[in-house]
């Protein structure tokens, strides 16, 4: 026995209410509360097949096997691969390259495994189209061309596959429901559909989504609870490059990321990353600096312009570090080195516009303003990590090691660290210089004189 019942859904961020509100109590948004009819099971379906809780101890210690996506990083991002019976979602902007990295990959996953790729945007011809454009090679790869959710469980329970992709959620409706497809109601009940069917029967599943940059398609955000894993595909329009970042893990790290970019022949990993956001001239107002994102360690620009100011406030913008961590930066210069940074504008920018989150870049940052302030390049061949205290101070940075291993590798000649534990500084002996300072004075008086 199933009876219905009436609930009131915001389209915008997915907040359920009982009653029909004008305005969404969570969101603020207007006229964005949509009526839903949602079936209320019995009591009695619910406890049909009642499970028992079992001691601890007699949970069986079975070793996942991860299948590889056939790209390191795609890899890397998820934790390792992909586990079985796992929901990953995959979003980023519309014409990002979300069908193409899942397509190439799905191509390489079905030479080992049963794959499904459920296109609900394209059709068989236009998919074909990318295919030969991608230089495929034959491969054992399913596809499946439908809208209808009921149409497409069907197909999936018929074939049982061990890796199944849906292109994408926006696209696809459960017909009992009024609402449109890629209305908040829409995509969730047609997720949560998918996510019982593929835990039922061990099928690991790839959703897509889009998301837009100002978050104007919410729908895929209210999935993120409900998935084991949430990824998301990053890039802008000019630039050729892609990133794949975890925003949600349950199977590894989230400060993974992997880089691509995007050819004429499709998706291509990027394994040396460092090369592509480093310019390796010796100018004023450019430094190096070696971020970590997740268990790997990335050199990166970062450039700075420093001007008089003609405003009555300075300007300062950024582009791949927070405006709140310059102002930090400017005010410790401000106050340790006594520069009246006040009468200038300050530009930030970092190679590529990566987006730093390491703390240890605030030396560079520091070393850039200041290069460019005075007009003198800094330090050649060299490389600044360094978190800067509000007293001036250089604080201890994460996973030094990795970090002068990566200057060593890319052939860096000087490094300045915060003081290091002696084992660790005999290590490189005669690889390269390290300087360790203790304060900002210190690095600047080492750095920055002629
Ligand atoms: P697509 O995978 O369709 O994006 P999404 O699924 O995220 O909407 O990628 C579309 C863009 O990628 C399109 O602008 C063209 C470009 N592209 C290439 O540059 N090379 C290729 O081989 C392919 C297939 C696409
Ligand atoms: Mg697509």
């Amino acid at each position: 026995m199933s009876s219905k019942l009436s609930i009131f859904i915001c389209q915008n961020c997915g907040t359920e209410t009982s009653q029909y509100f004008g305005k969404c109590l969570n969101c603020n948004s207007w006229n964005s509360i949509v009526e839903e009819i949602k079936s209320k099971r019995s009591k009695n379906q619910e406890t049909q097949h009642s499970k028992k809780a079992i001691p601890f101890n007699e949970i069986s210690s079975k070793k996942i096997s991860r299948f590889t996506t056939c790209f390191q990083e795609f890899d890397r991002v998820l934790g390792g691969g992909i586990v079985p019976g796992s929901l990953v979602l995959l979003g980023g902007e519309p014409g990002i390259g979300k069908s193409t990295l899942v397509l190439q990959s799905a191509a390489k996953i079905s030479l080992n495994e049963k794959v499904l790729y459920v296109t609900a945007e394209e059709s068989l011809e236009q998919v074909k189209i990318r295919w030969e454009r991608l230089n495929q090679d034959n491969t054992d790869l399913k596809i499946f061309a439908e809208t209808n959710l009921s149409l497409i469980t069907q197909e999936i329970k018929r074939l049982n596959p061990s890796f199944a992709i849906i292109d994408s959620i926006q696209a696809i409706h459960n017909h009992e429901m009024e609402s449109s497809p890629g209305s908040v109601s829409q995509v969730r009940a047609c997720s949560t559909e998918l996510q019982n069917l593929a835990k039922e029967n061990n099928i690991a599943l790839l959703i897509i989504g889009h998301v837009t940059k100002d978050g104007a398609l919410a729908g895929p955000k209210t999935l993120e609870h409900l998935v084991d894993t949430v990824i998301n595909f990053e890039g802008d329009n000019i630039s050729s490059y892609r990133l794949l970042r975890s925003i949600k893990n349950r199977f590894g790290s989230t400060f993974e990321i992997g880089i691509f970019e995007m050819v004429e022949e499709g998706l291509r990993e990027i394994k040396n990353p460092s090369s592509i956001f480093t310019n390796k001239e010796n100018i004023s107002g450019v430094t190096t600096t070696i971020t970590n994102e997740g268990t790997r360690p990335l050199a990166v620009d970062i450039q700075a312009l420093v001007n008089k100011t003609f405003y009555s406030n300075p300007r300062r913008t950024t582009t791949g570090i927070s405006i709140n961590r310059l102002h930090q930066i400017l005010a410790v210069i401000e106050k340790h080195l006594g520069i009246k940074l006040s009468e200038f504008d300050c530009y930030i920018a970092t190679g590529g516009g990566f987006e730093i989150n390491d703390p240890s870049s605030d030396l560079g940052v520091a070393i850039s303003i200041l290069s460019s302030l005075k007009n003198v390049p800094p330090l050649a061949n060299s490389s600044f990590i360094g978190e800067l205290g509000l007293s001036g101070q250089v604080r201890k940075s994460n996973n030094l090691r990795v970090k002068i291993e990566e200057a060593i590798r890319l052939g860096i000649k000087n490094i300045v660290v915060p003081k290091l534990e002696e084992e660790l500084n005999h290590s490189f002996e005669n690889l390269i210089n390290i300087k360790e300072i203790s304060n900002i004075k210190e690095a600047v008086e080492y750095s920055l004189s002629k």
